[in-house]
């Protein structure tokens, strides 16, 4: 991939989910890719599915990152993604038969791990353990990749594309992990010589992917590229910050990008954290504004909140100002993109919830434990009751769509850049200069 030498006025940027992911990062990335040399993505492996619609094509990208579709981006995939080489091949395949043969533009950091068919089989049993510990995973060996990375018994890619040393490795690591499928699960081991057949193909098919990334990322900013950084997951699914075990494996957050990319996050200058106008989770674990009802069946449908990976329906419920506080605030999130605003247009009344009682104190912070009772509060705003799809400027929305907006700013004490109205490309409101939090005249 050549950049040119010539030196432009660049502001790095990082896309971050805040909520329980899904909220429509992956069409937020393409959006700011049209101003970006490379993408990268730096945590989280194929249990991200990340949605682009182009016309009446969507696109779902599970490890490439979401820049992809422009012609001539470096798309990156950094270190600190567990890369599953069938499910990479795969999103390669699909590509190319939507005719876009984007594979060269594509690297692979020589760091990353390697999710083998144990990870997948350990992810699944230990799922399937018991009702009470399940997390309602992805099933894609994300937890039990991470896992042997932090146990210093992970295969990255730089060994995984010289024979050699990937049959040794696999073949060792293979008799430690069949004796846990075996002895703890009681599952069938995992035969070690057709896994290394079935993936030799995939290592010669990356091979020539794979480099060193942290190398390219600081070279190409010597130089001015433009960077876009595209977070997997959301804020509240980040390992350390997130709502604890009932989280994903890695820092979903901007605090994963240094550590998986070995680029430095101070360098990035802007920090774009997304949130739909409202919430979802999918698994299991806390979800203080859930709808267990038919308002939360209604958004699901009105939002098509069934998961882009597993198909699996997203549990819904009204936006969550306490929890997109704290993740804005671990997250140093500079504005946010309020996405599905168009979701909202059917309903007479929206809710947010602005403070919760926690075990009978209240408290507008989020709390650590799960295992506490949070009743949440929520304060009521008129619906606006029209389309909302068709707009393209603040101006054109409804004025009581702006004055949720306007709650939304002021209430998460974070400035808005962009409202999305729609899933298509093009159905965007850029608001420059962006909602700042009082500009309504009366603070929240
Ligand atoms: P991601 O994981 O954050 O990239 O989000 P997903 O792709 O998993 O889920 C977001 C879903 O919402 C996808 O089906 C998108 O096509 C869709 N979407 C994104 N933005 C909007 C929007 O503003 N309005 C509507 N109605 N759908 C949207
Ligand atoms: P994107 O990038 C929503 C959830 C799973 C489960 C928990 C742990 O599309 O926003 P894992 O398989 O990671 O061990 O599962 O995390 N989860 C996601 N939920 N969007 C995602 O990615 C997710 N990736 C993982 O449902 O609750
Ligand atoms: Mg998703």
């Amino acid at each position: 991939m050549i950049i040119s030498n010539q030196v432009k006025s660049t502001q790095h940027s990082c896309v971050v989910g805040l909520q329980w992911g899904d909220e429509g990062k992956g069409k937020i990335v393409d959006v700011l890719s049209a101003e970006a040399d490379i993408v990268v993505r730096y945590q989280g492996g194929a249990n991200a599915g990340h949605t682009v619609q182009v016309g009446d094509r969507e696109y779902i990208f599970h490890l490439v990152p979401s820049g992809i579709l422009k012609e001539g981006t470096a798309c990156i995939i950094g270190n600190g993604v567990v890369i599953d080489p069938r499910a990479l091949i795969e999103e390669f395949d699909g590509l190319l038969e939507n005719g876009l043969d984007h594979e060269a533009n594509i690297m692979i950091s020589d760091r990353a791990h390697v999710v083998l068919p144990y990870h997948g089989a350990l992810d699944e049993a230990k799922e399937s353990a018991s009702e009470d510990g399940k997390i309602g995973t992805t099933l894609r060996g994300i937890g039990p990749c991470y896992t042997d990375k932090a146990s210093r018994i992970g295969i990255r890619m730089e060994e995984f594309v010289d024979p050699d040393r990937f049959r040794e490795r696999l073949t060792r690591i293979a008799d430690l992990k069949n004796r846990e499928l075996e002895s703890l699960h009681g599952r069938e081991p995992i035969d070690a010589a057709s896994v290394y057949e079935e993936y030799s193909a995939y290592a010669d098919r990356l091979r020539a992917r794979v480099c060193d990334v942290t190398a390219y990322l600081h070279e190409q900013d010597s130089l001015g590229a433009n960077i876009l950084f595209e977070g997997a997951q959301g804020a509240l699914l980040d390992i350390d910050m997130g709502t604890y075990p009932y989280v994903t494996s890695s820092n979903t957050s901007f605090l994963g990008l240094g550590a998986g990319t070995g680029f430095s996050a101070r360098k990035v200058g802007r920090v774009l954290g997304i949130t739909k106008a409202y919430t979802t989770r999918v698994g299991e674990g806390p979800f203080p504004s859930e709808m267990d009802d038919e308002a939360g069946e209604s958004l699901r449908q009105a939002g098509a909140e069934f998961g882009a990976t597993t198909g699996r329906p997203r549990r819904c419920g009204w936006l969550d100002i306490v929890a997109l506080r704290r993740a804005i605030q671990f997250g140093d999130v500079d504005a946010m993109v309020v996405t599905k605003l168009d979701v909202l247009d059917h309903l007479d009344v929206i809710k947010a919830a602005v403070s919760y009682t926690v075990d009978g104190v209240e408290t507008d912070q989020f709390p650590a434990s799960v295992d506490c009772e949070i009743i949440p509060h929520y304060r009521s705003f008129p619906g606006w009751l029209e389309s909302t799809a068709e707009c393209r400027s603040f101006e054109q929305l409804p004025e009581k769509a702006r004055q949720y907006l306007q709650f939304v700013a002021d209430a998460a004490g974070c400035p808005i850049a962009i409202v999305s109205v729609g899933k298509e490309r093009t159905q965007i409101v850029t608001l420059e200069p962006w909602l700042e939090p009082g500009a309504g005249g009366e603070g929240d």
